[in-house]
């Protein structure tokens, strides 16, 4: 009941409108199955839609206790995905109910809810499998604006933003080659994609070989295409301005010769940039600051400008994005974006380069900012653009290069 009681909580605080990785962090302890945990509550929010859509079809006022529409939720995730047997799921979730609110009434209807679901399954997906939430698994302005946006990829990005995610490596090629390390990993542990490794089964990190000694560290392999796409030179002063926790400043130190200014405005997740840099025995000089208003007292060969942003690419990794995400968030993420590029640019020598990123799919976060740039900044020009969607393997991700021309055109 105890593992049930934290699952409880955390979808509870989910539908509250909290971050799900947060408060799977924050509620988690050694006396849970954490395994078990995070399968439950991870796998009923990448599976919210096709949940909710069953439950609104049978339940017609909701109930005003949030813990009970959690449980209802609990109870047909388990039926529809796990293989728990039934009568143990109905047995556990009206024991919790009871145990939660201290109400017969609420047990007698969780009670209700599950058993009718177990006995009348088949004619409740029929009611419901032609709904649009439930088809796709998907909120409605999500599908619409996918469907405009990628008309003939929507449904894969969709598929692919609502399976579980995998554990891609980076390998610091300042302590081994790839070469090396896959030796001493077992031939069946492993896909190589892009040149690049991905965890067949996911693990805690600290299982990982070599984790703890900086041989390797977990990037998506999206995020992993910096260095492909552009590259600093030897000696180059580079700014990442949005660094927390330090994936591609790390990535960057690893594989390239330069002088690193990170900085990020969240003071807790440069700590975590600290902590990468020292595991990876690396070093940068770290600032908090905003990179919208910060002058700083010099200027860059290279700027990483990885902004903050709907993170709609990540979803199967962040699968609450799917329910908190509101449409009109889009403009406000905009809004930032354009000013951190716009100061970031005035930081940059001329000749130098400026990488924006996003692990966004909406066009307006990407292209359309892209355009703004070009438009909008001085001595520009457009090197590179790269919009990757997401994969059954990577995240999606955009990349714009932008150069500075050595000359204003007179
Ligand atoms: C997408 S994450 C960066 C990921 C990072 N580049 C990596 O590869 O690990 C965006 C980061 O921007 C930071 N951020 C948000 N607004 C910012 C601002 N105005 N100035 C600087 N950093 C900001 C957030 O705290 C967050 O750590």
């Amino acid at each position: 009941m105890n593992d049930y009681r934290t699952i409880l909580e955390i979808i509870t605080e989910v539908l509250n409108g909290r971050n799900l990785n947060e408060s799977f962090a924050s509620n988690i302890s050694e006396l849970n199955n954490i395994g078990k945990i995070k399968d439950v509550s991870y796998g009923l929010i990448r599976n919210y839609y096709i949940i909710k859509t069953i439950i609104a079809d049978m339940v017609k006022n909701a109930p005003s206790d949030i813990r009970v529409v959690a449980i209802l939720y609990i109870g047909i995730y388990e039926l529809e995905f796990t293989k728990k047997p039934a009568y143990a799921i109905s047995n556990d979730l009206v024991e919790l109910a009871y145990e939660v609110t201290d109400d017969v009434k609420l047990k007698g209807f969780v009670n209700a809810i599950i058993r009718g679901f177990i006995r009348n399954k088949d004619s409740i997906i029929e009611a419901v499998k032609s709904k649009t939430e439930y088809k796709y698994n998907f909120p409605i302005w999500m599908i619409s604006k996918l469907k405009a946006e990628y008309p003939r990829k929507y449904l894969e990005i969709m598929a692919n933003s609502s399976i579980e995610p995998k554990l891609a490596l980076r390998v610091n090629l300042r302590k081994t080659s790839v070469d090396q390390y896959i030796k001493q990993l077992d031939n069946d542990s492993y896909t190589y994609i892009d040149n690049k490794i991905i965890l067949n089964n996911s693990m805690k990190i600290e299982m990982i070989s070599l984790f703890k000694e900086g041989h390797v560290s977990i990037q998506d392999i999206s995020a992993q295409k910096l260095i492909e796409i552009a590259k600093p030179n030897d000696g180059d002063d580079v700014l990442d301005a949005c660094a927390a926790p330090g994936g591609k400043s790390c990535q960057l130190l690893e594989n390239c010769n330069i002088n690193l200014t990170s900085m990020d405005i969240d003071n807790e997740r440069l700590n975590k940039v600290r902590q990468n840099l020292e595991r990876l025995e690396l070093s940068a000089t770290l600032i908090n600051a905003d990179a919208a208003t910060w002058t700083g007292n010099k200027k860059y060969d290279f700027i990483v400008a990885d902004v903050p942003c709907t993170a709609s690419g990540t979803m199967k990794r962040n699968p609450d994005i799917k329910l908190h995400r509101k449409q009109s968030d889009i403009a406000q993420f905009v809004r930032t974006q354009r000013k951190i590029v716009s100061n970031l640019w005035a930081l940059l020598k001329p000749g130098g380069i400026l990488v924006y990123i996003t692990c966004s799919i909406f066009k307006e976060e990407n292209h359309d900012n892209c355009e703004y740039f070009i438009e909008q900044l001085s001595m520009v020009k457009k090197i590179s653009e790269l919009n990757i969607l997401p994969t059954e393997y990577a995240d999606g991700f955009y990349y714009c290069v932008l150069g500075k021309e050595k000359h204003a055109d007179l």
